[in-house]
């Protein structure tokens, strides 16, 4: 699709539909591509730089392996190992980049953040993730409900826990735009903010969708086809909030009353990392101390077989490689 070239990748607030599909479509070409032992190596001789100012396994993991597929050299700078923002500005940073790369990947803090950088880069910016937005997860998460459900118009789609964040913002904005029924569970200080609210009303009107908020479990998961959850505290977000997120967010924890509740061919679905054991060091603390075995979504749902975790973990990599793909150039699909 020609008009992606050059794009910097922020939200999906700034796409179409068409074009949001033109994504999806290309991460399954690409993941056909890797399956059937194709070379794709159509971004040969570019490079590109990694900025993570926050820790990751699978964004990070995916660009590097993508860029590498696609026949481009990377750059991992971590948050100890560069400049930005202590020594040198995001402007300068986005200029200097500019000059050596083809495109910048960019996880962080505020959004404002990445739109600064994007504003004085001259090479295509990707959003690895900021508080506010997750745009990457969107287009693996929309894949993985493709290859699923074999399509997206029409699918009941609902966010559970803390829909405020990065997730539940991005989740509604492409749900809304892919003509999906999003619900956003959970308690109403945790609903998304109203003014992204009314603009994905809008998106929905256009797509045949629709957006809706409830606090009340039971009935807005009743013939469900996707549930999706996140971690109840986020990156960068103080220790000292779990207490008070448990005591609110423990009624939205996803177990099998609430999948027992969904269509019969429904998914789970988390972008991970998730706290559904005590087998991280993070997961058994906070779980001692409140005395949970589990967070937001119980073993029993993550490991059965309606959990699609690890293809949305797998998909991240395909996603990624389309959306650099799309926006570098270099090849059309067919
Ligand atoms: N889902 C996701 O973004 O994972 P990482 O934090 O490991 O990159
Ligand atoms: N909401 C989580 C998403 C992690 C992929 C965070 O920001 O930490």
């Amino acid at each position: 699709m020609k008009n992606l070239v050059g794009r910097d990748f922020l939200t999906l607030k700034d796409y179409t539909q068409e074009e949001i599909q033109y994504f999806v479509d290309l991460g399954l070409d690409l993941k056909a591509k890797k399956k059937n032992g194709e070379l794709h190596e159509y971004c040969k001789g570019k490079n590109i730089a990694l900025i993570f100012e926050k820790t990751s396994t699978r964004t990070r993991c995916s660009f590097e392996v993508a860029a590498h597929d696609l026949g481009m050299g990377s750059t991992y700078l971590e948050p100890a190992s560069s400049q930005i923002g202590k020594k040198e500005s995001i402007a300068d940073t986005a200029r200097v980049l500019s000059r050596m790369y083809d495109g910048i990947e960019y996880r962080g803090y505020g959004q404002e953040i990445v739109e600064e950088l994007a504003k004085y880069s001259d090479v295509p910016v990707w959003n690895g993730l900021t508080n506010e937005y997750h745009p990457t997860q969107m287009i693996a998460d929309l894949m993985t409900i493709k290859e699923k459900f074999g399509k997206l118009e029409g699918l009941n789609f609902v966010y559970m826990g803390d829909a405020r964040y990065n997730m539940g913002n991005s989740l509604m904005i492409a749900c809304a735009k892919m003509g999906m029924n999003f619900t956003a569970c959970a308690p109403e200080r945790y609903f998304p903010n109203a003014e992204l609210v009314a603009l994905c009303k809008e998106y929905a009107a256009q797509s045949g969708g629709s957006v809706t908020l409830e606090t009340d479990v039971m009935k807005a998961t009743a013939g469900a086809h996707i549930i999706y959850t996140d971690v109840w505290v986020s990156m960068g977000e103080p220790d000292n909030v779990w207490k008070e997120r448990i005591g609110e967010l423990i009624g939205y924890q996803v177990n099998k009353k609430v999948m027992d509740n969904t269509a019969d061919n429904s998914i789970f679905m988390h972008c991970l990392p998730a706290f559904h054991d005590w087998k991280t060091k993070i997961g058994k603390e906070v779980g001692e101390k409140f005395g949970l075995a589990e967070l937001e979504v119980t073993d029993e749902v993550f490991e059965s077989e309606k959990s699609v975790v690890f293809d949305e973990a797998e998909n991240r990599m395909h996603s990624i490689k389309a959306i650099m793909l799309a926006t570098l150039g270099g090849y059309e699909m067919k």
